[in-house]
């Protein structure tokens, strides 16, 4: 790991972006504008999410998304920000959301890219001032600039992403992306309404303390799950879940850890949705030396077929990852 301190100080992410761009020679600067519209979706949220107990936005909107589940008003609030900024932004030419049974077309039909997302991670930890978060998935469009966005947009495979990351709103808020170059860290710093570079370069350790996944259902998980928790139990490792895949993710990533959504007698594919939360989290977590896995293969092999389909998760330290998967053989 290298000595943050040498890094320089004071980058803000709109510099950092500016620099990567000259460095890849990201050909016009769209993908730039479109980090940056998402980064200021992330600030409105940010402000949101600090004063949700003060303001109206915390409780239930009393109606079901598309996944069948109750939604929160902040998932629907989040929901809209992000659409609205990135409508305004003009990059993104369509939007794949949790909470959206199709996907919007912004109006921008010369926008080169589309984003999938998960507006608000977390929403059962929103009422109890417990960590949330924000994952985005961005793809390079296939159908023609000009027209409309096409299913075929989102459904490119998780190796197409052309970049993805995710915002915590944790005891700091950060933003952590990557372009498919390693992965970086911000922290927002609230008085100045800026995020600045915290982490130039995250890696995982190749293994790690760590196991996170929900025990209430550990009586559903196949045998080769539980032989692998009771391991990690016999070697005194920590049991850590927050409930929040963004929050238990950013967690493992700097500790080292594993954390799984197992396949269940009931949901053979888990509850987590391939496009907009394991997607990003896998190609984020393979640029920082992670690995993420579905029990059949890599999650970033796995074809997409619908927008709102899920899949089992097992990711973080690629050393655990690779000892799970020896339990299925
Ligand atoms: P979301 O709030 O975006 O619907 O996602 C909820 C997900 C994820 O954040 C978390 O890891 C998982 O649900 C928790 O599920 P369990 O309650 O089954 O543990
Ligand atoms: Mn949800
Ligand atoms: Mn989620
Ligand atoms: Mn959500």
């Amino acid at each position: 790991t290298e000595n943050t301190l040498a890094q320089p100080v004071g980058t803000t992410l709109d510099r950092y972006i500016m620099r990567k761009q000259a460095e890849f020679g990201f050909a016009t600067g769209e993908l730039s504008q479109l980090l940056r519209d998402l980064a200021l979706a992330g600030k409105i949220v940010h402000r949101d999410v600090n004063r949700a107990g003060l303001s109206s936005i915390i409780g239930s909107m009393g109606q079901h998304n598309v996944q069948g589940e109750q939604q929160q008003r902040l998932d629907v609030e989040a929901n809209i920000r992000f659409i609205r900024t990135l409508t305004n932004g003009g990059e993104a030419c369509a939007i794949l959301s949790e909470e959206e049974d199709d996907l919007i077309q912004t109006g921008n039909v010369q926008g080169k890219y589309v984003v999938a997302m998960d507006p608000l991670d977390g929403s059962s930890n929103i009422d109890v001032n417990v960590s949330i978060g924000t994952i985005f998935s961005i793809y390079r469009r296939v159908s023609a600039v000009g027209g409309p966005a096409t299913r075929a947009d989102f459904l490119q495979g998780g190796r197409a992403q052309v970049a993805a990351g995710y915002i915590l709103y944790g005891s700091s808020t950060m933003l952590v992306y990557t372009t498919g170059h390693g992965v970086a860290g911000f922290t927002y710093e609230n008085s100045l309404g800026e995020f600045f570079l915290s982490h130039p370069r995250i890696t995982i350790p190749a293994t790690g303390p760590v196991f996170s996944c929900n025990e209430g259902h550990w009586f559903d998980y196949p045998q080769y799950v539980r032989d692998f928790l009771l391991q990690c139990k016999q070697q005194r490792m920590s049991g850590r879940y927050v409930g929040s895949l963004v929050a238990d993710y950013h967690r493992n990533l700097f500790t080292g850890g594993i954390y799984l959504y197992p396949p269940t007698a009931k949901n053979a594919a888990g509850k987590l949705r391939l496009l907009y939360e394991n997607f990003p989290l896998a190609f984020l977590i393979e640029q920082a030396g992670g690995r993420a896995e579905t029990g059949e293969g890599p999650v970033l092999d796995l074809e997409p077929v619908d927008f709102h389909q899920r899949s089992p998760l097992f990711i973080g330290s690629p050393e655990l990852v690779a000892r799970l998967l020896s339990e299925t053989a």
